[in-house]
């Protein structure tokens, strides 16, 4: 078993300016941004990219097409069982998210999130012919290796907020059982029903130890239950005030010692910040909160939720972690 560390506090540099694009400074950037204002270019443009991404993702070996339809069919009768009534939606998740009217409430959105995830983690390294399976797990490898200096105690139950489709979830499952050579409570939470009835599909052996449909900023779980609290590429989709929300809630959720880890894209890496100006600002129309994400200082920001000992560290190229200590 590993023995406490004293408690160390490094100082922290200070934040990454955004990367240039956010503003939509460069000229190329402004016109397609005033393209994407006109409906009917919109549409057409986010159907051709669309196509595009489905096109590329199958050449790579992900199933696009023919696993919606699968995880569709077998997802829709578990709606009701991953639907809480009393789920209050905040305003801000209503809206259009990754070109999907609805955002993150439908079930093309679910049904493609697995493909997505699979899709963006080889992204990350594209100049090597990784298979997609190889590509996602060298991605959670990355971070999770991260997080273990921050672990100075074991993990009993720990908390994946902004789920999705589990993907991560089950990950941080496979990882945590390793570590602790036993059985680890892992738990996965999101606002989006059909997401978490996706989630179900994906965990037929109910590895994880419940799917809660809840919003991050009020989960209704009880206080300090927590030793590990994850949030995986969740950030870059919240208003800023809602993520001061959500790490004030996972402050609350974790016990004294317990560690928060969040990974998210990262305002340091080259790769981000030289984006070219097409791609950087069809991502921004397809993330509405992107320029409140890179606007946060989150290391500030943990630190003001009630965390220490926050430290950062680049997990690939683009992506970075951010650990810190309740
Ligand atoms: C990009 S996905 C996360 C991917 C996933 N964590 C992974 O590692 O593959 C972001 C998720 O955060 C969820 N989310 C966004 N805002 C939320 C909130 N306020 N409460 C709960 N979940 C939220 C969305 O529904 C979506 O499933």
């Amino acid at each position: 078993m590993l023995q406490p560390q004293p408690a160390t506090s490094t100082p922290r540099a200070a934040a990454a300016p955004p990367p240039n694009w956010v503003a939509s400074r460069h000229p190329l950037g402004w016109l397609i941004d005033r393209l994407l204002a006109v409906e009917p270019l919109r549409q057409l443009l986010f159907l051709q990219a669309r196509q595009l991404i489905i096109r590329t993702a199958e050449r790579r070996g992900i199933a696009w097409r023919a696993r919606r339809e699968e995880l569709q069919r077998q997802a829709e009768p578990l709606l009701g069982l991953s639907t809480d009534p009393a789920v209050a939606t905040p305003a801000y998740y209503r809206a259009r998210f990754h070109a999907y009217d609805a955002g993150n409430l439908c079930w093309a959105a679910a049904c493609e999130a697995e493909q997505a995830t699979a899709s963006m983690a080889l992204r990350v390294w594209p100049g090597e012919s990784l298979a997609p399976e190889q590509a996602q797990e060298r991605l959670r490898d990355a971070i999770f290796t991260a997080i273990e200096p921050s672990l100075t105690a074991p993990v009993h139950r720990a908390l994946d907020i902004g789920c999705s489709v589990g993907v991560g979830t089950l990950a941080l499952k496979h990882w945590l059982d390793r570590r602790e050579a036993t059985d680890v409570a892992v738990e996965g939470l999101d606002l989006s029903p059909q997401m978490l009835a996706v989630a179900r599909v994906r965990d037929p052996e109910g590895r994880i130890r419940a799917w809660h449909h809840a919003a991050a900023e009020a989960s209704g779980l009880p206080a300090a239950a927590f030793d590990l609290i994850s949030l995986q590429f969740v950030c870059h989709e919240l208003p800023a005030e809602a993520t001061r929300a959500v790490l004030a809630e996972a402050a609350r959720l974790l016990r004294p010692g317990g560690v928060l880890a969040l990974v998210d894209q990262d305002p340091d890496s080259a790769v981000i910040r030289s984006l070219p100006a097409p791609i950087a600002t069809l991502l921004k129309s397809t993330e509405p909160y992107l320029a409140d994400y890179f606007g946060l200082d989150l290391p500030a920001t943990l630190e003001q939720a009630g965390f220490r000992e926050v430290r950062r560290q680049a997990c690939d190229p683009r992506h970075r972690v951010l650990v810190a200590v309740r």
